[in-house]
């Protein structure tokens, strides 16, 4: 599975030239919600390449790049995704699922354990947001799926020994609506000097 590999990047790059898909920012990060519930339209080839795209233009630290993108569209491999997500169904529910890996030797090379440890799971993590944004702006919807067993979920997907999963992301056109989750008011966690 892991070998598995995309070849078109055509369609991608022919919107990108077009200009479209601009939308404000500021909208795209307050629609974003975690959606579990989807239609059963795939997601187009094109689409999935604009979100791999997008999110593969992470930050990461010393531009180390340890992200990997495992797409499944595989419903076998779906369905033993979410056992391997503590048994969370709505993961098989979707027509598309990615998961995010860190390959934390790439940031070992040059960073030791510092790199191994921290920078490759945060450089996923930021990978992770720009996809959930991603698609938010695209008008699907996504929820980060952390809580699952890393050994289940690296040996359904045959994740070679240094290969991490990060993040599943069950992604469809969004079959729910829900409300915007509280936050804790900013003014509790914003810590300003004096100006
Ligand atoms: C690191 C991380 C792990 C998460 N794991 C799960 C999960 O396993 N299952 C799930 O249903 N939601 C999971 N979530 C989604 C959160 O529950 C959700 O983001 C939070 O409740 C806020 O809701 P919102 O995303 O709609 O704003 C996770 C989110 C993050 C950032």
């Amino acid at each position: 599975m892991f070998e598995a590999k995309f070849v078109s990047l055509g369609s991608y790059f022919r919107r990108e030239e077009e200009g479209m898909g601009e939308m404000d920012f500021d909208d795209v990060v307050r629609r974003r919600r975690s959606i579990r519930r989807y239609r059963r339209e795939p997601v187009p080839e094109d689409v999935v390449w604009r979100l791999l795209h997008n999110a593969h233009r992470a930050p990461t630290a010393g531009n180390k790049q340890p992200q990997e993108f495992v797409v499944v569209r595989d419903e076998g491999l779906k369905r033993r995704l979410a056992v391997a997500a503590n048994d969370q169904s709505f993961v098989a529910e979707a027509p598309l699922v990615v998961v995010v890996c860190a390959d934390a030797g790439r940031s070992a090379a040059r960073y030791g354990r510092r790199g191994y440890e921290f920078y490759s799971v945060i450089d996923a993590s930021c990978v992770c947001m720009i996809l959930l944004l991603s698609v938010a702006n695209e008008g699907l919807g996504a929820c980060f799926v952390g809580a699952f067993d890393d050994a289940q979920v690296s040996r359904v997907l045959g994740l070679p020994e240094g290969v991490r999963p990060i993040g599943i992301f069950p992604i469809g056109y969004p079959a729910e609506e829900p409300v915007k989750r509280p936050h804790i008011p900013l003014e509790k966690v914003v810590h300003m000097d004096g100006w």
